[in-house]
């Protein structure tokens, strides 16, 4: 006959077995590994007796952590309830989890800036204002997500930021003592100035409280293992495109322009920036460009060619080939997407511009992780 201990140490493990499915909602990561299940015990009635202890005290994600456990619990055969009892980390114990999460590497780094970092990079630049940088960047960041990657956002744009709302964040990134975890929306963390923010009220930094809060971002935020990082550039080649390049030898520009003409020289100048600060670019995204009509013809409100112009420009002034990753044409459903914070690419994925921006993150998508092509800091005599 079956001992009763030997069932109720099964039915226990097939809790634990459970509740490593269960993700912390800000890290990530399964509560199991991060040290958050602090005990499992079943009774002869079913019912399971979870303690689970919070990273912080008041920790906003509480209740749905304890709907997360409870319904993993009561997936596990043998369990007919759950009790789940909340407790806090010790000090020791939320110590422990940092130096975890950090990789055992101890002090604070950049992560993104070390030399065998595998996260592709990529800021997302414009000569000039309003031509859709921030809307291209969390429809990258969303498409890439939905395709499998794991994906951050750096809100760059310290004056300027917009992409809270477009991702639809409302909520404020919970601190680990000085660790902040990002919000994530859309499966995207994401890390904005505006989460920090009173009442909306405008940032008025100057360079280098501008070139802090992107250092800050980068060696405070905990992002974890991400495949690709993208930063939202304020609009032009000042101060912040300047200090990511610094902060991020290895990351990459993604030029984004409309057709026209004027906007494109301008467009120009931000990807000449390259030369200077010795980034790459990995190419020319045209936004807001030719739109199809319902009768079937195009209505060009800003010219069309002018992605394709500037990527042949830039091709000549840098010497070696810059591509044209994509056109998204003007469409009304985007904007509206983005007022709403529901990315396009995800909320209507076959509209004109939703599919031409899945198309442009899926060739990002597909180009390898990893520091094989990346340029050397030295040059060749
Ligand atoms: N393809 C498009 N079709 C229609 N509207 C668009 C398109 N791209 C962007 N928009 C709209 O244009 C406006 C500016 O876009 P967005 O904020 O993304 O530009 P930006 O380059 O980040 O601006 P800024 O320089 O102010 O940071 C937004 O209202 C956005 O919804
Ligand atoms: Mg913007």
């Amino acid at each position: 006959m079956s001992d009763p201990h030997l069932n109720e140490r099964t039915t226990e493990d097939l809790v634990r077995r459970r509740l490593a499915e269960v993700l912390d909602p800000e890290i990530r990561l399964p509560i199991t590994e991060l040290g958050m299940v602090s005990g499992i015990d079943v009774d002869s009635a079913g019912t399971a007796h979870i303690g689970i202890k919070l990273t912080i005290e008041g920790c906003p994600m509480r209740s749905r952590i304890v709907e997360d456990v409870t319904a993993a619990a009561v997936r596990a055969q043998g369990v007919r309830t759950a009790e789940v009892e909340l407790g806090v980390m010790t000090p020791e114990e939320r110590a422990e989890l940092k130096e975890h999460l950090r990789g055992g590497s101890g002090a604070k780094t950049n992560p993104f800036a070390q030399p065998d970092s595998l996260t592709r990079v990529y800021a997302v630049a414009s000569g000039k204002g309003g031509v859709g940088k921030s809307s291209v960047t969390v429809n990258l960041a969303c498409a890439m997500a939905e395709q499998g990657l794991k994906v951050g956002i750096v809100d760059a744009d310290v004056h300027g930021f917009s992409v809270p709302d477009l991702m639809g964040i409302t909520e404020s990134p919970t601190r680990l003592d000085e660790m902040i975890l990002p919000p994530v929306a859309h499966r995207v963390k994401t890390i904005s100035i505006g989460m920090f923010v009173q009442d909306n009220r405008p940032v008025a930094w100057r360079g280098p409280m501008l070139h802090r809060a992107v250092e800050q971002f980068l060696t405070d935020v905990h992002f974890g293992d991400l495949d690709v990082l993208l930063l939202d550039l304020p609009p032009g080649t000042g101060d912040i495109a300047i200090s990511t390049a610094q902060l991020l030898p290895g990351s990459e520009l993604l030029v984004v322009t409309t057709p026209q003409a004027a906007a494109s020289s301008i467009a120009e100048r931000a990807g000449a920036l390259s030369t200077q600060t010795e980034q790459k670019v990995a190419g020319v995204i045209e936004n807001m460009g030719p739109m199809t009509l319902p009768d079937g013809s195009t209505f060009e409100l800003f010219g069309s060619g002018g992605g394709r112009t500037v990527a042949e420009r830039l091709s000549e002034t840098l010497g070696g080939h810059v591509p044209l990753l994509g056109s998204v044409p003007l469409d009304l459903g985007l904007r509206e997407a983005g007022d709403a914070g529901d990315p396009v690419v995800l909320s209507a994925p076959g509209s004109p511009a939703g599919a031409a921006l899945r198309d442009i993150a899926a060739k990002l998508a597909s180009r390898p992780r990893g520091i094989a092509d990346r340029s050397l800091p030295v040059s060749p005599v």
